[in-house]
């Protein structure tokens, strides 16, 4: 156990942040505060989704707990020890998969082992035991652009999976596929999440998607972006979206999240000269 003056946590929590802030381009006339004291505590193998308006520092916490950029204020923690740089422990994956066109899909997914000089073998053997928890075994061979938006989207996760992370790190990783393609991609990850034994923070705005997903919702307010409240959903995956329970939980989120977006479209509409 740490404890004060950082308020005690455990050193075995996957992610722990206490009083983060991060201000960009920090003095200077466009100084712009994104995220103001955020304290939050991730349990190893616990599927955390961030839900907030768009612009209120989601994806800038991310890439704050990737160890991407350096916070302003507080501090992070994984695992016991802070997250000052980038680590193999903890993956993150974007919106748009950044495929390298040129590589066919194995060496994208053991890019990260080539760049630690592994063997061509020990790659090869990874990146297909990571395809095959992807359920794309059959693809090793192809280039990126012969696959879906979808299948692109396994790739991305099979890459991240090579390198067996402890936190998955998910920027709106569906929010590009169509509606029932992202429906497949949920069930498929939390069978993923379940096996890998990886912690997950999950990035969106869609309240349906933090439902099906989330162990604990954590509800950002608009910018700067605090934690307004965290919903824990403690319901049996896979989760009928049809549910009275789930139902319940899409109005108490859709509540917490109206004044929220009204603020971040109020500050969006000043920003705008008349
Ligand atoms: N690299 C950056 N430099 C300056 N400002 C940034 C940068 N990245 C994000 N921002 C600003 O920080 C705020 C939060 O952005 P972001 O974390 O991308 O929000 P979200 O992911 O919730 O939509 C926004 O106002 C955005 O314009
Ligand atoms: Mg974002």
């Amino acid at each position: 156990m740490v404890s004060e003056p950082y308020g005690s946590f455990s050193s075995k929590d996957a992610v722990v942040c206490r009083g983060v802030g991060k201000t960009w381009a920090e003095g200077t006339p466009r100084a712009h505060e994104a995220l103001r004291g955020i304290d939050l505590d991730v349990k190893p193998g616990e599927f955390i989704v961030l839900l907030g308006p768009s612009g209120c520092g989601k994806s800038t916490l991310l890439y704050l707990i990737a160890g991407l950029e350096q916070q302003s204020k507080g501090h992070i923690w994984s695992f016991g020890d802070p997250a000052e740089g980038p680590s193999p422990d903890r993956s993150l994956i974007f919106q748009e998969t950044s495929l390298f066109p040129w590589l066919n899909v194995w060496q994208n997914v053991s890019f990260g082992l080539s760049i630690r000089g592994a063997p061509l073998e020990e790659r090869r053997a990874v990146a297909k035991e990571a395809l095959a928890r992807v359920g794309l075994v059959e693809a090793m061979e192809k280039r990126p652009d012969e696959l879906s938006g979808g299948m692109r989207q396994r790739v991305a996760v099979a890459r991240a999976l090579a390198m067996r992370p402890k936190v998955l790190l998910m920027d709106e990783p569906f929010a590009a596929l169509d509606v029932q393609t992202r429906a497949k991609m949920q069930d498929f990850l939390l069978d993923v999440w379940r096996d890998s034994g990886a912690s997950v923070l999950f990035v969106t705005h869609h309240i349906d998607e933090a439902v099906a997903l989330a162990d604990r919702v954590v509800v950002f307010t608009a910018r700067p972006g605090r934690i307004k409240t965290i919903i824990p959903i403690d319901l049996p995956r896979p989760r009928n979206p049809f549910s009275p329970e789930c139902e319940k939980l899409r109005m108490q989120l859709t509540e917490e999240m109206r004044s929220e977006v009204d603020r971040a479209f109020a500050e969006q509409e000043a920003l705008v000269p008349a």
